[in-house]
């Protein structure tokens, strides 16, 4: 583990933030974690807390290694004023247009030019959000994959007014993150969004018309094509509110019915069944949490 000059500031402490803070800490960056309210943030920390207690008894790192990353690298907050001596601020906040500007017109006030914002958006326009940033020049699309903790790639995507030094800096900063960056043009959903959204909800559109049992649709998927996961442990990650989001703002921008959610992914955010971050999604997590077995 490196210790890293600069900080990274991490915007969202939510399933995404909380793992990207997780790959930056374990880097060695000083890594400003913030929140908007002090409950949502206590509850990021202590899921990070037990990812890294289930990395020492796994082996991977050493309990003073552990100490390190939770107390000396990361610091959760609820001040942007924190933010001032980052190299680069990424953004996991809610996957809204509106709130994602808002945090960058904040980040923006306290950070210093050379300042990269990295916006962790699915769906949205890189160059929408930067466009109200302050700094068009310097933001850009660093997407993450779910559990970002786990998975090594990145996608990285540039809005038009991106610039190449902005462009260079962030693929270089992926290797010092440990992450295998990508590059793709500014398209909804990117590489990953473009197969996975279409996917998941045909495997619900299947399972709602009686296909088979979650469990049995899970295993095929798994034994028979050789997924890590099935497509509703799958979805219990990524949560059935954002299924949702991400299923609208893709169907919105091209029209195309492969995104348009089936049913029953609105029943269940109505019924608050959204994953493991309720406790129950397609499957039950009886004190598992986010991160959890
Ligand atoms: N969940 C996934 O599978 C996944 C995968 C890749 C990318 N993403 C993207 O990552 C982003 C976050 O998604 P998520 O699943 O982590 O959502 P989430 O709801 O779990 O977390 C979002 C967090 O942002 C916080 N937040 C909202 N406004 C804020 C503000 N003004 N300042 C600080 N924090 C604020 C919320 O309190 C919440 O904790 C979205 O853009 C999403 O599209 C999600």
């Amino acid at each position: 583990m490196s210790d890293q000059e600069k900080s990274v500031g991490v915007l969202g402490a939510g399933t995404m933030g909380s793992g990207i803070a997780i790959v930056s800490a374990r880097a060695g960056f000083k890594t400003i974690l913030v929140e908007r309210d002090k409950e949502t943030l206590d509850k990021g920390l202590d899921l990070i807390d037990r990812f890294f207690v289930k990395s020492v008894k796994k082996g991977k790192m050493t309990p003073e290694q552990k100490d390190l990353v939770m107390k000396k690298n990361l610091i959760g907050t609820l001040k942007y004023e924190d933010l001032t001596d980052c190299e680069f601020v990424i953004e996991a906040v809610f996957e809204d247009l509106e709130t994602k500007k808002q945090v960058f017109c904040q980040a923006n006030e306290v950070c210093p030019p050379e300042t990269i914002f990295a916006s962790n958006t699915s769906t949205l326009s890189v160059t929408s959000i930067a466009a109200d940033s302050g700094r068009p020049d310097r933001t850009i699309g660093v997407h993450f994959c779910l559990p970002a903790q786990v998975m090594k790639l990145v996608e990285v995507t540039r809005g038009i007014q991106t610039s190449d030094e902005t462009y260079d800096r962030t693929m270089e900063f992926g290797k010092k993150l440990n992450q295998v960056f990508v590059t793709t043009v500014e398209t909804p959903g990117f590489i990953l969004n473009h197969f996975i959204v279409a996917f998941n909800n045909s495997c619900i559109k299947a399972y709602e018309e009686g296909l088979a049992s979650v469990e049995d649709i899970d295993k095929a998927i798994k034994l028979g094509l050789g997924y890590p996961m099935g497509p509703f442990e799958l979805l219990d990650y990524i949560g059935m509110d954002t299924q949702l989001q991400v299923s609208l703002a893709l169907f919105e921008q091209v029209q195309d019915q492969r995104f348009w959610p089936p049913p029953l992914v609105r029943r269940m955010v109505d019924a608050g069944h959204l994953g493991r971050k309720t406790g129950k999604g397609f499957y039950e997590y009886k004190g598992a949490g986010m991160f959890g077995a």
